[in-house]
């Protein structure tokens, strides 16, 4: 996340407007029979699909009533879009504009428990009523999966698990899904000035999705995933039922430490070992153009040999993107950005890098040494200074429009590679890359300690991103072809025989399941792309604990094809 590829900002007003000038417009064109058709249809639509969401409602919340004995509490955490509040709830979390406009599909209910005993009724309830079930913790999803949905759904929304425990005498944390990544650096710092946690580095991040999706950040060269830290769970299974690392055993558990938790169950909880942080940390950001630095091709070139093999201690993320010439009126250029996390200090930083990278030309000026819960802040893009208290805002519903796609390097890219790279980038003009180095104690454990396989023999993760603020949907279909085509031109570049992607940055593009009959050979499609082998597994512990596939998106892990 950097301050022009994750603009913060609230948007919009007027988009209801303007979509229905949009819809009208498009009405208009056709004829006068075929618009009172449509209406005609709308208005049938509207009222039918009003009327079954009441009676949904009904007995969705008579069903909760049974299953928790609750009959005075669960209204207050059941809502149909009859309440006023419904379209704000929903809102809440969506982290993406692009699936926040008045055409996604909405939910028939939303539930929002505080108990668990509530959650395990609403896994029996929505089962009972064969309704889709969408679990939703932070709602940062790429693709809104946590959200939105082609078939009728309720989304089970966790935001109300947000409890975090620190012990730091026995150095773990017990987290629940629903808490932010911010709330959890900023419970840990509170309690201790030597202890994080490596995990995202955007603070509204929800743990739910992040650490059942492997999450990574800052500091994934010296320590690995947030799910090599992960030493008990919490989860709701497919019937209701509470279970905890012991009663789910180690097959489950290998499985929600980075097989995605939606498939599987509900996760209430992590229990999190904290690693050591140093007292002082040292960021810098520098950046390069290419049309005025000579240098900035080098640079590139030099940085794949170096950020993925240089001291573990060292995170160094480079950025990519296409920006306005300064040099030439009208013209584009591409700018490169490094920035960067040291597990030390800033003189120490200086003298690593003058030695390894000298191209870079890093001087003590452009360090700033500051304590780890400052350098959180410092990387989520607030000025330096802030209080760390800017952790605990989760930022309702606020979000631009953006779409994402990853790859993986495992060979360096050559210098003309990079210049035809370049050219294309400045061509397509909007879509850039974030090069996230590996190496380190990525490269030390295997490939099957837990379902994240993307580990020794790979460089750099690359994030394709793209972000707008405009509505028009016109402008929404040139980035996704944009951001399509930069993916196929780099194909030569990347890996292959699967071409692997990272599950958190879900990307439906490389395959998707409707969850009928071809969901296994569907789920190939897209599970060997995020889990390599690891995905035979994965639909072997799915068989056996959601034989039924009850737990089920668009990209979940399928059961093995019945033998009848
Ligand atoms: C601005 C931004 C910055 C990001 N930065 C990073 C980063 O630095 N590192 C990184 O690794 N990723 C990053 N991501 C990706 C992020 O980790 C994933 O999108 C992650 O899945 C988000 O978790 P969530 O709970 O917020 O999302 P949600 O949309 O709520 O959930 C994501 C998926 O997990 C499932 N899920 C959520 N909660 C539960 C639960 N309690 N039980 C079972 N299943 C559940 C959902 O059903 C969905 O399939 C970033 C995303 C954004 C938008
Ligand atoms: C609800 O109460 C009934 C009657 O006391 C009991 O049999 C049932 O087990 C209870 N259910 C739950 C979920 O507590
Ligand atoms: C939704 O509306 C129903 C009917 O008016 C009400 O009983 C319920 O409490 C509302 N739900 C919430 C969460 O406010
Ligand atoms: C080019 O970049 C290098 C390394 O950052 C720097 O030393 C040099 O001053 C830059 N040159 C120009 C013209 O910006
Ligand atoms: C960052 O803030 C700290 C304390 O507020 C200050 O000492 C330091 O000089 C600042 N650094 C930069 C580069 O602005
Ligand atoms: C979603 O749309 C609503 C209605 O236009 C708006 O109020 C809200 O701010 C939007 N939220 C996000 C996250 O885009
Ligand atoms: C698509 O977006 C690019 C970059 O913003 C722009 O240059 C181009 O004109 C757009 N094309 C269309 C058809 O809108």
């Amino acid at each position: 996340m950097s301050k022009s590829l994750y603009k913060r900002g609230k948007y919009h007003h007027g988009l209801f407007q303007i979509q229905n000038q949009l819809v009208f417009d498009k009405m208009v064109m056709k004829d006068s029979f075929r618009l009172s058709l449509a209406f005609l249809l709308l208005i049938l639509h509207v009222s039918s699909s009003l009327a079954s969401s009441d009676s949904v409602y009904d007995t969705f919340l008579q069903c909760l009533e049974k299953n928790t004995n609750q009959s005075d509490q669960v209204s207050n955490i059941l809502y149909s879009p009859t309440n006023s509040s419904f379209s704000k709830v929903l809102s809440n979390y969506i982290r993406n504009a692009r699936l926040n406009r008045t055409t996604t599909r909405k939910p028939l209910l939303i539930v929002t428990p505080t108990q668990e005993t509530q959650v395990g009724a609403a896994v029996i309830c929505a089962k009972t009523a064969g309704i889709q079930l969408k679990i939703r913790s932070g709602g940062h999803d790429y693709e809104g999966i946590s959200y939105v949905s082609d078939v009728p759904f309720i989304i089970l929304d966790m935001f109300n698990f947000k409890s975090i425990a620190v012990d730091i005498a026995d150095e773990s944390v017990w987290v629940q899904s629903g808490a932010t990544l911010g709330e959890l650096y900023y419970e840990i710092w509170k309690k201790s000035k030597v202890h994080g946690f490596p995990a995202g580095v955007c603070p509204t991040v929800g743990v739910g999705g992040h650490i059942s999706g492997g999450g990574y950040g800052n500091m994934l060269r010296k320590y690995g995933l947030s799910v090599d830290f992960v030493v008990d769970a919490q989860i709701v299974d497919v019937n209701g039922k509470l279970l905890d690392r012991k009663s789910m055993g180690e097959d489950l558990f290998w499985a929600i430490k980075g097989g995605g938790g939606a498939s599987f169950g509900v996760i209430l909880s992590y229990k999190l070992k904290l690693v050591p942080v140093p007292e002082r940390v040292t960021v810098f950001r520098i950046e390069t153009l290419l049309d005025q630095n000579s240098t900035t091709t080098d640079i590139v070139y030099k940085w794949q040999q170096v950020a993925p093999s240089i001291d573990d201690g060292l995170f160094m993320r480079l950025l990519l993107q296409p920006v306005s010439s300064k040099v030439n009126k009208g013209a584009k250029t591409v700018r490169a950005t490094v920035i960067t996390m040291y597990l030390g200090t800033a003189d120490q930083l200086v003298s690593l890098l003058g030695k390894e990278f000298p191209e870079l030309g890093l001087k003590k000026e452009d360090c700033i040494e500051t304590s780890w819960i400052d350098s959180v802040v410092w990387w989520a893009n607030f000025d330096n200074g802030t209080s760390p208290d800017v952790l605990l805002d989760r930022d309702l519903d606020s979000a631009n429009f953006l779409r994402r796609k990853s790859d993986y390097v495992q060979n360096p890219i050559s210098k003309d590679g990079l210049e035809w790279i370049f050219k294309k980038l400045i061509e397509l003009g909007k879509t850039g890359f974030v090069f996230n180095p590996y190496g380190g104690k990525m490269s030390e454990i295997s490939a099957s300690e837990t379902p994240f396989p993307h580990r020794a023999g790979n460089l750099y993760k690359i994030q394709y991103s793209v972000n707008w603020d405009e509505v028009e949907i016109e402008i929404e279909r040139n980035y996704t072809t944009q951001v399509r085509r930069l993916y196929s031109y780099m194909t030569p570049f990347v890996s292959k025989n699967p071409r692997s992607a990272f599950l958190n940055y879900r990307d439906l593009d490389i395959g998707i399941t409707t969850n009928g009959k071809d969901s296994y050979q569907e789920g190939m499609v897209y599970g060997l792309k995020y889990f390599n082998d690891n995905f035979h597994r994965l639909v072997k512990i799915k068989t056996a604990v959601d034989p039924d596939n009850f737990f089920r998106n668009e990209q979940s892990i399928p059961t093995l094809p019945s033998k009848a």
